[in-house]
């Protein structure tokens, strides 16, 4: 059953399936035999093979193209920065807005001219994009140049796939509905080696009306606790200091295994580790945000006092039209409980303006939201239909309204920002150093425990450690400071 229309039924009753130990050796297989192909390659022409991984979209992406550079790693590919140059490219998509499908395909269709240069060049588009029936037509039909397609679930089948196309040299076009699976022991080759993802649970249940993720992602799913514990054991083990628990709505971990923990639970747990390191989660929903969590939070060592927790409108009306199943009250309680129990906290929204039907008086409701919250970042977004969901046949905002709402959002909220970080200044903040700063190249930046940027007087030798820094100036997205 394929789940991208909404009005067709949506399965929720299957249980999770971890990837059983026979597929893993089945894919171990795979990985072996294309890895043999490489080398074989590698041997008659004194060069390897290289593999060019492009990732559009969220955390959740990032991660997921962790695993398939682990796994074209274990293939025999050497990793490459320049598509030019690739035997096997691979794009991961994102589907969450409009510009973003139209990026990938612009993307895709760019690597044609690679294709045409050096045929024997393997294209494999994944990721949320994929997983959509129309999209797949699309691909099928006007990128003929794509050898692979597959969907966000079957990324553990990379191996296969790609020693089909090897073996068979015929299209591979497999993606399939999203499959309740569990992936485990993955190669995984990380981008940072300090800043870390660790996948908590996949997939989403809630059906918020403007939203294609539970289409593209499938049901929640929720790791082991033991598997997820020992991950973030491993990595602080081997030197990393930052790592961040994903799901697309972490709040609901564990209810899919019926375990008799949840995420509070799990975060506790995790929390017992030994070490220097900082943990973070995301992405929270208000209507499964417990107390619990906030107060496990506010007693833990390790636990970031950061909260990322999407309001998305202020308006109950619009609230109540997205599913998000709580109105602003009970949303404007979890804030201020987390406050109370953590003055210190950063707290970061999302919104969506022009959802269908917003009136000039539910936008005015999400400005006076934002002067209630007083949140220290937003990311803020035009609402873009998605096909198959139910907002995208709901009557539409007018593209000129969009826009304008979207700007007094931004300028709102940029004042709220920056009145924060002003009661920042002559504080002293423990930042995690990033380096050089890709856009102020001379600048070393780092990120406070809540994610605000920082540059200050570091060196490179700094990357990667956490260093005190007194703030001396603030502006809405940045702070400036000294080191202590
Ligand atoms: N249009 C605009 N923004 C969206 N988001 C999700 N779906 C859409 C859409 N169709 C936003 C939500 C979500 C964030 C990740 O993306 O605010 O929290
Ligand atoms: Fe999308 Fe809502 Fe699920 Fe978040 S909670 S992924 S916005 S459906």
């Amino acid at each position: 059953m394929r789940n991208n229309t909404y009005n067709r039924k949506v399965d929720m009753s299957t249980k999770t399936v971890e990837i059983s130990l026979l597929e893993k050796e089945e894919q171990n297989g795979y990985m072996a035999a294309v890895r043999a192909h490489n080398d074989a390659f590698a041997e008659r022409n004194g060069f390897r093979r290289t593999a060019f991984v492009l990732t559009l979209g969220c955390q959740q992406n990032e991660s997921d193209s962790e695993k398939i550079s682990g796994m074209a790693q274990a293939m025999g590919y050497d990793l490459t920065d320049t598509p030019d140059d690739a035997y096997l490219i691979v794009v991961n998509t994102c589907a969450i807005r409009e510009h973003a499908e139209k990026r990938a395909l612009s993307l895709v269709g760019q690597y044609k001219h690679v294709k045409a240069k050096r045929p024997e060049t393997i294209i494999a588009v994944c990721g949320c994009m994929t997983a959509q029936e129309h999209r797949v037509k699309q691909l099928k039909n006007s990128y003929p140049y794509v050898d692979i397609l597959f969907g966000t679930s079957q990324l553990h089948r990379f191996p296969e796939f790609l020693a089909e196309k090897i073996a068979k040299g015929k299209r591979v076009l497999r993606s399939d509905e999203p499959e309740n699976t569990v992936p485990e022991d993955m190669p995984v080759r990380r981008e940072s080696n300090y800043r870390a993802w660790v996948s908590a649970m996949y997939g989403c249940n809630n059906f918020c009306s403007y939203c294609i993720v539970p289409y593209v992602r499938g049901r929640e799913r929720s790791r082991r606790k033991e598997q997820i514990v020992k991950e973030v054991r491993e990595l602080v083990a081997q030197g990393y200091n930052d790592i961040t628990l994903l799901g697309q709505n972490v709040n609901s971990y564990g209810k899919d295994l019926g375990a008799d923990y949840d995420f509070a639970d799990l975060l506790a747990e995790i929390d017992k580790i030994e070490g220097d390191y900082l943990l973070h989660f995301m992405t929270s929903h208000p209507k499964d945000a417990t107390h619990k969590l906030i107060d496990v939070m506010a007693q833990g060592t390790h636990i970031a006092h950061h909260f990322h927790l999407p309001m998305q409108s202020g308006s109950d009306a619009v609230l109540k039209a997205m599913n998000r199943r709580y109105d602003f009250a009970r949303y404007v309680s979890i804030v201020d409980y987390i406050r109370e129990k953590m003055p210190d906290a950063t707290i970061t929204s999302d919104i969506i303006v022009g959802f269908p039907g917003e009136t000039e008086e539910d936008f005015e409701a999400t400005l006076t939201a934002l002067g209630r919250a007083r949140f220290d970042m937003v990311y803020s977004f035009i609402y873009s239909p998605r096909k198959g969901t139910p907002a995208a046949e709901m009557e539409q905002v007018p593209d000129e309204i969009k826009s304008a709402r979207f700007e007094r959002l931004l300028d709102r909220q940029n004042e709220i920002s920056l009145e924060n970080n002003k009661k920042l200044e002559g504080q002293t903040l423990r930042v995690l150093c990033d380096g050089k700063s890709k856009n102020k190249s001379e600048a070393i930046n780092g990120r406070t425990d809540g994610g605000r940027i920082v540059f200050f007087n570091g060196d490179e030798s700094m990357t990667g450690k956490f260093i005190n820094v007194k703030i001396t100036r603030s502006e809405t997205f940045a702070l400036y400071g000294e080191i202590i």
